[in-house]
């Protein structure tokens, strides 16, 4: 494990994923439980991927196996990506603990069959899979055009997953959803992240909302701002100097 990651009180490793931010897990009230289903909802551009990799890292680094299904990238940009953020998994993808399945978002994109039948595609690769920790970045593309059974349906399906000490994470845009799915998609969840970006003066300011993590009621309603730095990754910022 890397130097100066720490992980939430009374927690072991085998009992939570940490992003390898002490100070997001705190907010988080120690990191996300396993076998947690975690909705990551945000705009283009809130953090969504970055926090996704940082929590591969930590999953990683937690002596979990971990598979990414990503719409985002191919293996070796993500590799790059993660190596630019001081998330290098190189060693952890050469030994076969971290499995990257890319997806080419223009597959599905305006064609619902295809959509379909990748999500089903995802469920059995996740259903057979030897991982602890899965996550999709992002499932936008797949549900944008789904009626809305269909993704309740998806979510339910990940749930029982979940009970198999899997945790699955998913990331989508806000628009992928109607208000009335998303108060459904979040009693079945149990993480609900909310990234946003939002205009402070001249600036654009990212931050996070801890809406749900089950077990931590503490947590919940936790919001901070960050910044995403190079060679670091997500930085918490005080909320006062994101608006000075
Ligand atoms: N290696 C890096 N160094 C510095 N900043 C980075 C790095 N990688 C990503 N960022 C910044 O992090 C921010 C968030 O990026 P991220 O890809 O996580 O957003 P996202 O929510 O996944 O967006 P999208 O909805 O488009 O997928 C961007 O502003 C990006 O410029
Ligand atoms: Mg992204």
């Amino acid at each position: 494990m890397d130097a100066g990651k720490t992980y939430g009180k009374g927690d072991t490793l085998a009992d939570i994923i940490s992003s390898g931010n002490s100070e997001i897990d705190s907010k988080m009230g120690g990191g996300i439980p396993v076998s947690s289903l975690g909705l990551i909802e945000g705009a283009n551009d809130s953090g969504k991927s970055v926090l996704m990799q940082q929590l591969m890292k930590g999953g990683l680094d937690g002596q979990k196996k971990v598979l990414m299904f990503t719409t985002e990238n191919t293996n070796r940009s993500l590799l790059k990506q993660m190596e630019s953020l001081a998330l290098d998994i190189t060693d952890y993808y050469i030994v076969g603990r971290a499995k990257i399945y890319p997806i080419q978002e223009n597959l599905a994109k305006g064609n619902r069959e295809t959509a379909e039948n990748l999500l089903q595609v995802m469920l059995k690769t996740i259903e057979s899979s030897g991982e602890d920790l899965i996550i999709i970045d992002s499932l936008t593309v797949f549900v944008v055009d789904l009626p809305e059974n269909e993704i309740l349906d998806f979510f339910t399906r990940c749930k029982k997953l979940c009970d198999r000490r899997k945790t699955i994470l998913i990331t989508a845009h806000g628009y992928a959803f109607s208000e009335m799915l998303l108060v459904r998609l979040r009693s079945i969840c149990d993480v609900h992240l909310h990234l946003k970006i939002e205009q402070m003066g001249e600036q654009l300011v990212k931050s996070m909302e801890i809406s749900k993590v089950r077990g931590a009621q503490k947590a919940t309603g936790n919001i901070f701002s960050f910044d995403i730095r190079p060679n670091f990754g997500f930085k918490i910022i005080p909320i006062s100097k994101a608006r000075a």
